[in-house]
């Protein structure tokens, strides 16, 4: 008889985070290096990802020590709010997973609240002179981020679009539109390969710079930024019906489907030098586990006869994960799963559990389970 493994893997899911919600509780978790996570102040950018596992579960079991914690995590988090100095763009991930999430769920009217000021924040940050969302702040000594761009904003917007359709006004989600049509522009290449990172001068918004960011360099294609843009964009078609974002899915979608080979799961650069494949070759799973999400959505805006090599695609490669990365044979390990990598051009966090990637990866065993509810 076939194993469900689909049930198998929800099942090691929710087990683990009953366990993980006992052992980390009310805090950020980002990293896992000896089997513990380590943790992050409330306000790195990763923060919502611990939050959102615990809706993601309790959205299931209705395990009411989750939502607890994931509501505890919100209020440890809400200052941030009051101070535009220290929130960035990823407004989006830190809010869609915690506020967002909960006012879909439970109906809390504090956290739609909250949810509408973090988009009243993200759509403060446009540029309207270059149509972009400023991604950071200059917070290292006095370098000039105010031009500073990056794919993964793709998936802040749709706090946007939720927050137009929330609340009958538009705005919102004209700022989401106008970025997604400069990242249309200036980020996705011809061969569906994605531009981590493009620097603007904020003055003219014209493209100063296009750079490697996260990648090996400016004309490398980082996996996670692969990744990020096939669900930013599948998300912003999703918002909006504007084909051009499903075309451009499609294309990221179908450059990361190449570039996987025979590979388990992603190499963190699909585009490395060929002398150093040994030394620069680390896995990301995170990249795995988010275009594999993307790949689930996808498959439901597409014709019947496109749809399965979405389907297929997203399936097989949560399957890999599962079988390949899942630390369900190890019980102390805090992780879900194991071979993603952070930051490699830095040499941070190579190989290890990221919260991002067991984030991504509880969301697509759960659709793949039924789960309806998209918090994005
Ligand atoms: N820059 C966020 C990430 O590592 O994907």
């Amino acid at each position: 008889m076939e194993i469900n493994w689909k049930k198998e893997a929800w099942n090691f899911i929710e087990e683990k985070t009953i366990l993980n919600n006992d052992r980390i509780g009310v805090n950020f978790p980002h990293v896992s290096e000896n089997k513990h996570y380590k943790l992050e102040n409330e306000q790195w950018w990763t923060a919502g990802f611990w939050p959102g596992i615990l809706w993601q579960v309790y959205l299931k079991n209705k395990n009411e020590k989750l939502k607890i914690t994931a509501e505890k995590c919100e209020m440890k988090m809400k200052h941030l709010l009051c101070d535009t100095e220290i929130i960035d763009h990823d407004l989006g991930f830190m809010w869609i997973l915690t506020s967002l999430a909960n006012y879909k769920i439970t109906g809390n009217k504090e956290s739609r609240r909250r949810a509408l000021l973090a988009a009243n924040l993200l759509m403060g940050r446009f540029n309207i002179k270059g149509n972009y969302i400023r991604a950071w702040n200059a917070w290292k000594g006095n370098k000039d981020n105010t031009g500073v761009v990056i794919i993964d904003c793709m998936m802040n917007l749709p706090l946007l679009y939720w927050a137009s359709e929330e609340t009958g006004d538009p705005r919102f989600k004209h700022v989401a539109e106008k970025n997604g049509e400069m990242v249309l522009e200036n980020f996705i290449r011809a061969d569906g390969s994605v531009q981590h990172m493009v620097i603007f001068d904020s003055e003219t918004g014209e493209v100063i710079e296009k750079a490697g960011g996260q990648g090996f360099d400016a004309n490398s294609a980082w996996a996670r930024g692969c990744a990020w843009a096939i669900y930013g964009l599948t998300l912003s078609y999703k918002y909006t019906k504007n084909n051009e974002f499903l075309e451009a899915a499609k294309k990221t979608a179908h450059y990361f489907i190449a570039n996987m080979k025979d590979d388990k799961y992603p190499v963190w650069d699909f585009r490395l030098p060929k002398d150093g494949e040994i030394k620069y070759k680390y896995p990301d799973s995170s990249a795995g586990a988010i275009a594999a999400c993307g790949l689930l959505l996808l498959s439901k805006y597409v014709c019947e006869f496109e749809s399965s090599l979405y389907m297929e695609a997203g399936e097989k490669m949560l399957k890999n994960l599962y079988y390949e990365c899942a630390t369900n044979d190890d019980i102390e390990e805090e992780g879900l799963i194991k071979h993603a990598t952070g930051h490699f051009p830095e040499q941070k966090n190579l190989d290890v559990p990221i919260i991002y990637g067991d984030y991504f990866f509880t969301e697509g065993i759960a659709m793949l389970n039924g789960e309806k509810m998209l918090f994005w």
